[in-house]
Formats: structure tokens, sequence, C-alpha cells
């Protein structure tokens, strides 16, 4: 009977790190996604930054190609990316996201309306000249840096 129980326990235990297991695999491709979308924010932000600093010659086609996409995925729905229990106290190195992106929603979807507001500003004036761009991208680089300081893990 003992025994039987003791059995029963280390089938239990193992069952529950194979469940553990499963659900942190459940969490990839989740995270994967948001990683790829930040992924795109930091190529278009990264042309914007460099036509703005002079280091890209300016080019009022892909400076709005960059500043309508940015907005398009700011608009996208990414709810679903970012699942319950998938931060970095959880995942460890497979992620930067903070649990305080649950804990304390919802700031992070108030930080996500910041950044679609400053890339509604954006937008209207960053195909007019590199001016209209250097007047614009320092609110979108804020509504960024707004995000990630309380919610992502520093490097
Ligand atoms: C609403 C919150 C929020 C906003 C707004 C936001 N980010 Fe992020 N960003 C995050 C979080 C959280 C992570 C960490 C994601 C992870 O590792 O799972 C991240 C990660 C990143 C990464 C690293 C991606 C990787 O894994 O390689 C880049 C680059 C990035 N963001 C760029 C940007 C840029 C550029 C903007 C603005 C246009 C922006 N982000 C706006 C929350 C935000």
């Amino acid at each position: 009977m003992l025994k039987a129980l003791r059995n029963a326990g280390i089938a239990i235990a193992a069952m529950s790190v194979l469940a553990a297991g499963a659900q942190a695999a459940s969490m990839d491709k989740p995270v994967a996604a948001r990683q790829a979308v930040m992924k795109i924010n930091g190529f278009y932000m990264g042309q914007l930054g460099a036509m703005a600093k002079g280091k890209m010659e300016y080019n009022a086609k892909t400076a709005q190609a960059a500043a309508n996409s940015l907005l398009a995925l700011a608009k996208m729905n990414t709810g679903s990316m970012w699942v319950p229990g998938s931060g970095n106290d959880k995942l460890g190195d497979k992620t930067r996201a903070k649990p305080e992106i649950w804990s304390t929603y919802p700031d992070v979807a108030n930080k996500g309306k910041d950044l679609v507001m400053a890339l509604e500003g954006m937008v209207k004036v960053v195909g007019s000249g590199v001016d209209g761009l250097r007047g614009s991208i320092g609110a979108v680089g804020k509504a960024c840096g707004g995000c990630h300081k309380p919610f992502r893990e520093k490097k």
C-alpha cells in the first residue's frame, strides 16, 4: 500500500514536470510572434531615426511607408501573443517581458494607446520633409520607451 502510494506520488510528480514543460513549449509561438512584431518596430524606427539624424538620405516615400507600417502594427490586435504567465518570471531568458504587464493591467494597454496617438501625429507630417520627421519622431520614441521602461527587462 505504502509503496503504491509512493509510486503514485512519483508518477504525479513526473506528470506535473511534463505538464510544466508542455506549458512552456506552448508559450514559444506567442512569445516569438510578439518579439517579431517588436523587431519590425525596431526596423522601421531604425530607418526613421537614421533619416532624422542624416545618416540615411531622407526619402518621403520611405518615411511615409515606415510610419504607416508602424501605425498599422500598433493598431494590430496582438492580445493573444501576450499570454498570461509568459513573463520572464516564468520563462526566464526566453523573454524580456516583465510580469508587471499582467499584474498592472491595463497599464500596458494604455502605453500601447500612447504609441498609436504618437504615430497618428507622425503619419500626417512625416512625408512633408525631413523637418516633419524630426518634429514627430521624438514623441514616437518616447512612447516606445514609455512602455519598455516599466515592462521590458533590461539586457
Ligand atoms: C505596450 C508596450 C510596448 C510598446 C509601446 C513598445 N514595446 Fe517594444 N517591447 C515591449 C516588450 C514587453 C518587449 C519584450 C518582449 C519579449 O521579449 O517577449 C519589447 C521588445 C522590443 C524589442 C526587442 C525584440 C526582440 O526580442 O528582438 C525591440 C527592438 C522593440 N521592443 C522595439 C520597439 C519600438 C521601436 C517601439 C516603438 C515603435 C516599441 N518597441 C514599442 C513592449 C513594448
